[in-house]
């Protein structure tokens, strides 16, 4: 049932480009996106003035993924709030809000009051949820379901690859209705998102040298992850991966932040993995990224570089080099998480660990 593997996590990682493609299916139709439930009105949707992505963990990643293309397209502005958080706070709702609750099980505690919470102040509540029925879509006025289908490992893989899809579905719909993207460009945009599950069957093409990678530094005291835009959230997700499965000191930093603190843990052998950006996008933040990352590795750091393929001006700076096919920037999240995964589980399969039952942790978290 493990489809030949040794653990469902890897079967689960292979499984993602169908997971993309399931979940994009079917919504795009003569010229539209369309939601799954829809309880709200279309003039309701373009009255919106604020969204809040309200999650948890690696769907709480998703949303801060999501947070750079949604305001890009919409120019509404986006905050993205952990759901336990968010509910303590006294955030400011109102009927114009538009609240994103992303849930794969549908049933997380936290996500769930901070939806009721939203509901009590007017706001309008759209669920992103990977179960059908579950409580999270039960209690929202609008549902996109994402189709990852049942996932087991009780670390995310496909469920995360394919919230952020929906996210980006729920991002074009509502620049469909506020008018903020031409009819062409959104079905531009959702091409773009459906060549997304043949880009991540080809990075699926690094997952033995990844594998080989994470067996030879099992043995790290810690891991930290670099990206910027886009690529910050995915080392954010990197770090949590390796956390809850090799019980390992893992950090996600922005990049930019490297020289304002984290810059003093870099030490002789420590691994870090750099999240590039590719170098055809804003060149601003490539080659910001490679003067990072030479400054790592002249302190010491092994570098493990993610980045497009072809692109040569890492390649002095990269002690380990992971190729991921070009994409467009704000997809290459859909990419450049995937080693990351293979890393994590690769890690913790070496140091002995169960990589679908991590310790401590359930599947669905369903008490605060
Ligand atoms: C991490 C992971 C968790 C979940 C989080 C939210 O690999 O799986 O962080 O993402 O518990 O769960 P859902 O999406 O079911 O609300």
């Amino acid at each position: 049932e493990k489809g030949g593997h040794e653990y469902f996590m890897l079967k689960e990682i292979e499984e993602q480009p169908e997971a993309l493609a399931n979940t994009l299916r079917g919504h795009f139709e003569s010229g539209r996106i369309i939601l799954d439930e829809q309880r709200i009105s279309d003039q309701d949707l373009r009255d919106v003035d604020k969204v809040f992505v309200v999650a948890c963990g690696s769907a709480y990643h998703s949303g801060l993924v999501a947070k750079y293309a949604i305001e890009h397209w919409t120019r509404l502005p986006v905050e993205v709030e952990l759901a336990s958080e968010f509910r303590y706070r006294d955030p400011v709702l109102d009927r114009d809000t538009l609240v994103v609750a992303v849930s794969q099980s549908g049933e997380t505690a936290d996500t769930l009051e901070a939806v009721r919470h939203a509901r009590e102040q007017k706001a309008r509540v759209l669920a992103v949820c990977n179960t059908n029925g579950a409580q999270i879509p039960r209690e929202s006025d609008a549902v996109l379901y994402t189709h990852a289908g049942p996932e087991i490992g009780v670390a995310s893989t496909k469920a995360f690859l394919a919230q952020i899809a929906a996210n980006y579905l729920v991002g074009l719909a509502l620049a469909q209705a506020r008018g903020t993207k031409y009819p062409d460009e959104v079905a531009r945009e959702f091409a773009e998102l459906e060549a997304m599950p043949a880009a991540v069957q080809k990075v699926l093409s690094t997952v033995e040298q990844v594998r080989d990678l994470g067996r030879r530094i099992a043995d790290s005291k810690a891991v930290l992850f670099l990206g910027r835009h886009v690529g910050f959230p995915v080392a954010l997700e990197g770090a949590l991966k390796l956390k809850e499965l090799a019980y390992m000191h893992a950090e996600g930093f922005a990049a930019g932040e490297l020289k304002h603190g984290p810059i003093a843990l870099i030490e002789d052998g420590l691994p870090v993995v750099v999240v590039m950006p590719s170098p055809k996008g804003r060149a601003v933040l490539h080659s910001k990224l490679v003067s990072n990352i030479s400054e790592i590795q002249a302190r010491g750091a092994r570098t493990i570089v993610i980045a497009e393929e072809g692109d040569e001006t890492v390649r002095p700076f990269a002690d380990e080099l992971i190729e991921v096919p070009a994409v467009p920037t704000l997809l290459q999240p859909l990419v450049s998480t995937v080693p990351l995964q293979v890393l994590a589980a690769e890690i913790a399969r070496t140091r002995g660990y169960d990589v679908d039952k991590p310790r401590n942790l359930a599947k669905s978290v369903t008490v605060e």
